[in-house]
């Protein structure tokens, strides 16, 4: 798949077929590949915890709220910042901007990775971040900012409506 045909067809995917395996080595060259995703300063204030235990894919998805295709999926890419680490070089806005910037990047490369490998995700936002936080064991201060389920569609990929472009674009020339 090219990467065009990638950004055409991510959806957000909400049903997985839980027969489907995805073997750990795909994972491993989607995430590889991901990190080639630009942050500020090259600061890369990210870690990724990635689940397959059942146990903590439960406990993900009631901390967000019984989003059950968080337990569907077989695996779940939990994409974490980690603050500090822009905030060494660029202070608050490192802190409050940059490091959200930069996960937020990365987050968009894995999904259209994902695509090119035939596979499926979903951006997880709602979720209660001290108990997700708190499931990763994390250590104070790193944020995990999303949870991308990953996996084989269980249902079909749905346009959904953008505004036009000429809503919202100004050109200054
Ligand atoms: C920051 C952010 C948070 C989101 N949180 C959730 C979420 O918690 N649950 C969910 O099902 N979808 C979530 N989404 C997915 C959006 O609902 C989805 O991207 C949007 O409706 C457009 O649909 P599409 O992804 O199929 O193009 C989130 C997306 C973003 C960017």
């Amino acid at each position: 798949m090219e990467l065009l045909e990638a950004i055409r067809t991510r959806r957000s995917i909400r049903k997985y077929d839980s027969n489907k395996d995805v073997p750990k080595e795909t994972i491993e060259k989607i995430l590889e590949l991901a990190l080639n995703a630009p942050s500020a300063g090259n600061r890369q204030p990210w870690r990724l915890h990635v689940v397959r235990n059942s146990s903590m894919k439960k406990l993900l998805c009631e901390a967000a709220f019984g989003q059950t295709y968080i337990e569907e999926a077989p695996w779940v890419i939990c994409v974490v910042a980690v603050p500090e680490e822009s905030a060494a070089r660029y202070g608050d806005r490192g802190r409050n901007l940059y490091c959200i910037q930069d996960t937020a990047a990365l987050i968009t490369y894995i999904m259209l990775i994902a695509r090119e490998f035939g596979l499926d995700t979903c951006w997880i936002g709602a979720f209660d971040e001290d108990r997700v936080n708190g499931i990763l064991k994390l250590p104070t201060g790193q944020r995990c900012v999303a949870m991308l389920p990953v996996g084989y569609a269980a249902e079909p990929r749905r346009d959904r409506p953008r505004k036009p472009l000429k809503e919202i674009l100004t050109f200054h020339e």
